[in-house]
């Protein structure tokens, strides 16, 4: 199969981050005056699994609320994308949100998971070929923050774009903006885009989902530094670091932190990085929206906002949106 560059000024860039970009972000966040890591380096295949593990959680919310609101608006949602057009999914980790839409497209031309935990996509695209045969299924393994190809050969048909799990609520308002607009560029005027976004609540709640009892969302964050000692050659000490999250009510978001319990000096790369007793490293945001609010957002970055379901706690939110 050949692909072809989304942007015509694509640079030849890896669709993944390599062991070299992975090091330069680490020892970028690593040097500001703020310790922090990119979100997108929790997925290696033990975070992806981790991750799975935090969607059965019973304090974490956010699955269980979107796939109700999947299963209430399915038809509805379903109406709105072109008849044999291509489903984009930016994200798609198990693929257990999108078999909920694809219930209700009978004709869908292809789909195409976009993901950067490439062991995970294949396995999670072969385990939903096994389910819809006749469906045809190209799994994209690439960072979708970054140019990136699309398969070649999808017959020039419409383009529709899927993006669950409000992994929207992980970017900065600003980095949001701009993904909205590339994943805009990538679909093609006229497109549809349906986004889950999660909701503004109570701090009990939000914080609970990401602090659990089992201490799953403890080991997805620490999982962090055990990729970066085996990738890396990182020499992060088991117990050095704790997880914590908070709700940082002006930025509207929960922020996830590893806070180090001592004094010490770890090296990454060969390079050594001095962490202070109780300093933190800033390893996630996940900002959470009004409705509104995210409309608005979604106007600036190029897409007219359309429906909206909720669930009847308003917990969550999908949006379907129109790029103009
Ligand atoms: N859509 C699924 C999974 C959400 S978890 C759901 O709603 O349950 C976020 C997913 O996005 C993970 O599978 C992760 O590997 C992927 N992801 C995170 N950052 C990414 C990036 N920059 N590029 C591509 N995939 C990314
Ligand atoms: C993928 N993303 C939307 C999740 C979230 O809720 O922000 C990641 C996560 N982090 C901790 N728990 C879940």
């Amino acid at each position: 199969m050949t692909i072809k560059p989304v942007f015509a000024d694509a640079t030849p860039i890896g669709p993944l981050p390599d062991d070299q970009t992975f090091l330069d972000d680490v020892v970028s966040g690593f040097s500001a005056f703020r310790k922090s890591l990119p979100a997108k380096y929790f997925y290696d295949a033990a975070g992806s699994d981790l991750f799975e593990a935090i969607t059965r959680l019973p304090e974490y919310y956010p699955t269980r609320t979107e796939l109700g609101i999947l299963d209430a608006a399915g038809p509805e949602i379903a109406a709105l994308l072109p008849r044999a057009a291509t489903l984009v999914e930016f994200g798609s980790g198990s693929t257990v949100k999108v078999r909920r839409l694809l219930r209700h497209l009978p004709d869908l031309g292809a789909y195409v998971p976009v993901d950067v935990s490439e062991s995970f996509l294949r396995s999670e695209a072969d385990v939903l070929r096994a389910d819809h045969p006749s469906l045809r299924i190209e799994p994209v393994a690439a960072d979708f923050t970054r140019p990136f190809a699309l398969p070649d050969g999808l017959s020039g048909g419409d383009v529709a774009g899927f993006f669950p799990g409000s992994t929207i609520g992980n970017f900065e308002p600003a980095e949001a903006r701009r993904l909205l607009a590339q994943f805009g560029e990538i679909l093609g005027s006229g497109a549809r885009l349906i986004v889950g976004v999660d909701l503004v609540k109570d701090r009990a709640v939000l914080e609970a989902a990401y602090d659990d009892a089992a201490g799953v969302t403890a080991a997805f964050n620490l999982n962090l530094l055990t990729r970066i000692n085996r990738e890396l050659g990182g020499d992060f000490a088991a117990g050095g670091f704790v997880h914590r999250a908070l709700f940082n009510e002006a930025e509207s978001r929960i922020e996830m932190h590893l806070v180090s319990t001592r004094a010490q000096t770890v090296r990454v790369g060969g390079l050594p990085f001095r962490f202070a007793d109780g300093e933190t490293i800033h390893t996630e945001n996940s900002y959470k929206y009004t409705v509104p609010g995210f409309r608005a957002l979604a106007a600036s970055a190029g897409w007219a906002p359309g429906a909206v379901w909720t669930d009847p706690q308003a917990l969550f939110s999908v949006h379907a949106l129109e790029r103009v």
